[in-house]
């Protein structure tokens, strides 16, 4: 289940999205919003990340006019690992070293094709573990040095 969801800025490339989950497949929970009236993205990027970090959905796909301020807001749940990707390979790395587990995306920033090329390979793409899990637990550690 991937969890999906953008301020006001991203609904057009958020259905281009659905449809190519919907291609693969995959099922996917809409957290909105849906309407061109304006918001504010930081609720956006909570609700992903509350849904990722509990288990209730595996990753998230959150979208802002540049994919900052929702990642920003996405990272003070505990847990989340939002990153902000604009090309693929930062979306293959991302997934290799930083078990990113929420893909941020500037829907001002790119154009709908490379973006769902950046979905695809931040989905297609697995974590390596080893050296790289002990630098994502001590991520961790600091969040919980911080609380
Ligand atoms: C909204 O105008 C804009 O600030 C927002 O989409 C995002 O780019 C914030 O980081």
């Amino acid at each position: 289940m991937i969890a999906l969801a953008n301020d006001h800025s991203g609904i057009a490339l958020k259905e281009e999205i659905k449809k190519l989950l919907d291609q693969r497949g995959l099922e996917y929970k809409d957290f909105g919003t849906n309407t061109e009236a304006s918001v504010d993205y930081p609720i956006y990027g909570e609700s992903v990340a509350k849904a990722v970090v509990s288990g209730e959905c595996d990753r998230g796909i959150i979208i802002c006019g540049t994919g900052i301020g929702i990642s920003i807001a996405a990272n003070k749940v505990r847990g989340a690992r939002a990153a902000l990707c604009t090309d693929c390979f930062m979306a293959e790395m991302t997934r290799r070293h930083n078990d990113a587990n929420i893909l941020a995306l500037g829907a001002r920033v790119l154009g709908h094709g490379l973006a769902l090329k950046i979905v695809e390979t931040f989905l297609d793409t697995e974590f390596e573990g080893g050296r790289h899990a002990r630098r994502v637990d001590i991520i961790s550690a600091i969040e919980e040095r911080s609380r």
